[in-house]
Parts: structure tokens; sequence; C-alpha cells
């Protein structure tokens, strides 16, 4: 008698108990993993046309990035774009023939763009693109440390802004780059068609991190952390080697906003993720 009481007891314990246990992880939910972290995926843009060169000013949680816009089949054009991630407020950025690089001076509150005729300084008030230099250049690439630097295209050649000109970085000047970024710490890595190097300024010397990817972006946390975007997924570069965080495959960019979320791009979105306390049962990559 008293093990039959226990016994229905036990069971209207697990009935009650059990829509609870259903309901907290879920099986169908909108969230992806990364290491022992749940996010949830919000999109931030959503279009025809591949995002490119995402980048964050920080002081108003901006992102800019570059859309590609297929002209005609045999040609590709580019458009530069910002939204404010706190408001969703968008613009196009007009007057930037070919916009496809961004390159933001966070010390000096400077946003520098790149088209097809050379580089022009974003006005957050005017929304203007006003001119800046190196017209009749095609600016493939961005990137500013202490000093703006630029990739030409369509030799793929490394710049640098020096008193009012942009000579040729010398240590380059045989190499072709697609990506160049320097560190919180001044390490310099680049990519090309070859793969990722890094190169050793003490020792002029460049060394092959990986050769099986390509690369879209290399970026930076807020922590100083430093990722790199290829066309196989998301690692994270130390000085021991390349962790892979992110398996998927078609990213194009990838940035961080002002609190350090994370922000991709595949082929038709941009997506932000955000730390989420729940996770899935089962989680269908993408
Ligand atoms: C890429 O850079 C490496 C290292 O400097 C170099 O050996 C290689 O020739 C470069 N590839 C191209 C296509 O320029």
């Amino acid at each position: 008698m008293e093990i039959k009481l226990n016994l229905l007891r036990l069971i209207a314990l697990l009935l009650i108990r059990m829509p609870m246990a259903i309901t907290l992880p879920e099986t169908s939910c909108n969230r992806l993993k990364i290491g022992e972290n749940w996010f949830d995926k919000k999109v931030v843009w959503a279009q025809s046309g591949r995002p490119y060169n995402l980048n964050v000013h920080k002081s108003t949680n901006s992102l800019f990035f570059s859309y590609s816009t297929p002209e005609t089949y045999s040609d590709l054009d580019f458009q530069l774009v910002t939204i404010n991630l706190d408001t969703g407020e968008k613009h196009t950025i007009a007057g930037i023939r070919g916009g496809c690089s961004v390159a933001i001076d966070e010390v000096n509150d400077e946003i520098y763009l790149g088209g097809t005729d050379g580089i022009y300084k974003y006005n957050m008030l005017t929304r203007l693109a006003d001119f800046y230099k190196e017209k009749g250049k095609n600016i493939w690439s961005l990137f500013y440390k202490k000093n703006l630097f630029y990739i030409s295209y369509p030799d793929q050649k490394l710049h640098i802004e020096i008193d009012e000109k942009f000579p040729l970085v010398e240590e380059f000047e045989n190499i072709e780059m697609t990506h160049f970024h320097v560190t919180s710490d001044n390490y310099i890595y680049f990519a090309n068609k070859t793969g990722l190097f890094k190169y050793n300024s003490k020792e002029m010397l460049f060394e092959l991190i990986n050769h099986l990817i390509t690369v879209r972006q290399i970026v930076e946390d807020g922590d100083g952390e430093l990722y790199v975007c290829t066309n196989v997924g998301v690692y994270i570069l130390t000085i021991e080697g390349m962790v892979k965080i992110l398996n998927v495959k078609n990213l194009y960019g990838l940035a961080f906003d002002r609190d350090n979320n994370l922000i991709y791009s595949d082929e038709k979105r941009i997506v932000k993720l955000l730390y989420s306390e729940k996770g899935c049962l089962s989680h269908k990559e993408w």
C-alpha cells in the first residue's frame, strides 16, 4: 500500500515535471554554438548580393560594408552601405563608383571608403562621402593602423600613406596581396592567392600559416583576439596557430560591434550573434 502511494506520487511528479523538461532545449531553434556557448541569430540585413568588408564604427555602433550588385553577367559592381546597429537606420552611400573597401580610424574618428576611383572620407553628419586622395586608383582594400594603407587593383600591391603620398610598402613590393592586417601587438598578417602569412619584421621573414584556405577578412575583436574569416569557416589566430571556431562554408565577412558581438555575412545576409542562456537540442548548421 505504502509503495503504491509513493509510486503514484512519483508518476504525478513526473507528469508535472515533464512539460517543463521538454520546453527547456528547443528542437527547432535559430541558434548556433561557438565553443560551449549558444547564440541567437539576429538578421541585420538581407538582400540579394554578397556583403563584404564588414567594419563597425564603434562610437556610433554603425556597420559599414559593401555588397556585390551584378550589373551584367560579365561585370560585377559594388555598393557601400551603412546601418546603425542600435536603431536599424540604413544609408546607401552615394557617389563612390564601385565602392567596396572600408577602414576606420577610431582614434581620429575618420571613416575611409574606397572604390574604383580613389579614396573618400565619410561624414556621419552630412552622410556625404568627400573625395580624399588617389584619384584614378582602384582601391581593392583599405586598412588603418597609425597610417592608412591600401591595396591597389589589379596589381594587388600594398601602399602606405606617408607625407600626403602613397608609396609602395618596400617589404611587400614583389608580393601580391588580398588582405593586410597589423594587430594591436604589431604583428603583421597578410593573405594572397597562395595563402595566409605572418610577416616577421625582425628577421624579415614570411611565415606560411595556411595555404588551403581563401581568406575573406582578418579582424580583431574588442579584446584584441584575432579572427580570420575564410571560405571554410572562422578561425581564431594565436601565436600557437589557428583554431576553427565556426565550421561554416560560404562566409564573406566578419566584424564585432561596440559590445563585442560577432557579426558575419553569408551569401545574402548579415547576421549578428547574441549570447543566449538557452541552447538547442539538435542544431543544423545554417
Ligand atoms: C604570397 O606571399 C608569399 C609570401 O610572401 C609569396 O611567397 C607568394 O609568392 C605570394 N603569392 C603571390 C601570388 O604573390
